[in-house]
């Protein structure tokens, strides 16, 4: 099959850089256009990017010229999907012009993610709430369609709940988090904030944790998703790692389970993405450690296979029996923040729309 044109916009920052590394030798997808802001637009990619996920620039996007964000610099290609790494006030208006001239936008931004009629989606996780386009195309009269991952901390937070809530249901859910550099985008947080520090606040990132885990496991009813009603309360923490969020995680499940118990259901644990051999799809969503010390960012950040596919699973360490609550399951979750919780997750959403057919 001839490989479909897929636009980057924000593809100078944090996530726009993992997408062009990701993108590379893709076997369905061909970057033909990048974006980015007025400050760069104009100039060859090489010229303005401050590189900093590989030791060099891929040479096919090296002397790119980048573009305006617009449907108008699109026309001249024959592109099928955007992939957006805009910040989120950019991104509202910018993804429904996209979507309403016939794209099919993955984002990253949190900006449509509240909306009823637009699906955060995890394929692993959620993969039916894609039953979500054909809604989302007649309320809006789209030809095109927004889905968005979900915020970074939540993607690593939800793919060893799914297993549990499916087996065992969840009450509460407490989580408290270490969050790398990259996920605050590039400059980012000054050195002089961060060496030899830990900063214990990420403006809006908790409530985002919270509310979105809901939908995520919430149930498609025919025309919108009833979030789950379980109670999540998360604390967000920003520390001197490069990539890799790492997540301390309290779960009370509604029957009882044993750490095995636990442990088996996540190591066996696989979605759609696995069924439909997606090209990104790890070959074991989650990865269960056994060592009493993992998983760290510096080890496990890279966990996945095959090639394609690192960094995009979950590793989970560190199960075991709470002492406080009697249904209490703690454990320690580590995703690679900008491959699972960004780029990765919204190339991988794109191959589930072209799988369905959403995307032609
Ligand atoms: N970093 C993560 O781990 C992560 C994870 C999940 C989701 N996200 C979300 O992904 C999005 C991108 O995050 P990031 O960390 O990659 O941010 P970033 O490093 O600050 O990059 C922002 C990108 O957007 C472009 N941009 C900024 N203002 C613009 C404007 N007014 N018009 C057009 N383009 C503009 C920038 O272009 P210039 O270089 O030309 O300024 C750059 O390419 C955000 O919505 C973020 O919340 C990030």
């Amino acid at each position: 099959m001839s490989k479909i044109g897929v636009a980057v916009c924000g593809a100078t920052g944090s996530v726009g850089q993992r997408f062009i590394e990701l993108l590379q030798g893709h076997p369905w997808f061909e970057v033909k256009c990048i974006m980015a802001s007025e400050r760069s637009e104009g100039k060859k990619y090489s010229e303005v990017v401050q590189w900093i996920v590989s030791p060099r620039i891929p040479e096919a996007v090296k002397d790119m010229e980048i573009k305006p964000v617009s449907t108008e610099s699109l026309k001249s290609e024959d592109i099928r999907i955007v992939f957006s790494a805009l910040p989120a006030d950019v991104a509202g208006p910018v993804e429904e012009q996209f979507a309403k001239a016939g794209y099919a936008v993955s984002s990253n931004a949190a900006a449509h993610r509240k909306d009823p009629d637009v699906p955060i989606l995890i394929p692993e996780v959620n993969a039916e709430h894609i039953k979500l386009i054909p809604v989302q195309r007649k309320n809006r009269n789209w030809s095109g369609l927004i889905v968005t991952e979900a915020n970074c901390t939540t993607t690593g937070l939800i793919m060893p709940l799914k297993p549990i809530y499916e087996n065992f249901g969840i009450e509460k859910v407490i989580v408290t988090t270490m969050q790398a550099l990259s996920g605050a985008g590039i400059p980012g947080v000054p050195s002089m904030a961060i060496i030899d520090n830990v900063i214990p606040y990420i403006a809006n990132e908790e409530e985002k944790v919270e509310w979105e885990t809901l939908k995520l496991l919430g149930k498609f009813n025919g025309d919108k998703i009833t979030p789950a009603n379980i109670k999540v309360s998360a604390s967000c923490n920003r520390v001197f790692v490069l990539d890799g969020h790492l997540e301390s995680v309290l779960v009370e499940t509604s029957r009882k389970a044993s750490v095995e118990e636990i442990k088996k259901i996540l190591a066996e644990f696989k979605g759609e993405p696995q069924k439909l051999n997606l090209p990104t799809a790890p070959r074991n969503p989650i990865i269960v450690l056994n060592e009493p010390n993992r998983p760290q960012p510096r080890f496990d950040r890279w966990a996945g296979e095959p090639e394609r596919a690192k960094g995009m699973a979950v590793t989970v360490g560190r199960i075991r029996q709470d002492t406080v609550f009697e249904k209490g399951i703690k454990m320690t979750v580590l995703s690679h923040n900008t491959i699972r919780g960004a780029a990765g997750e919204s190339i991988l959403n794109a191959e589930l729309l072209v799988a369905h057919k959403l995307i032609q």
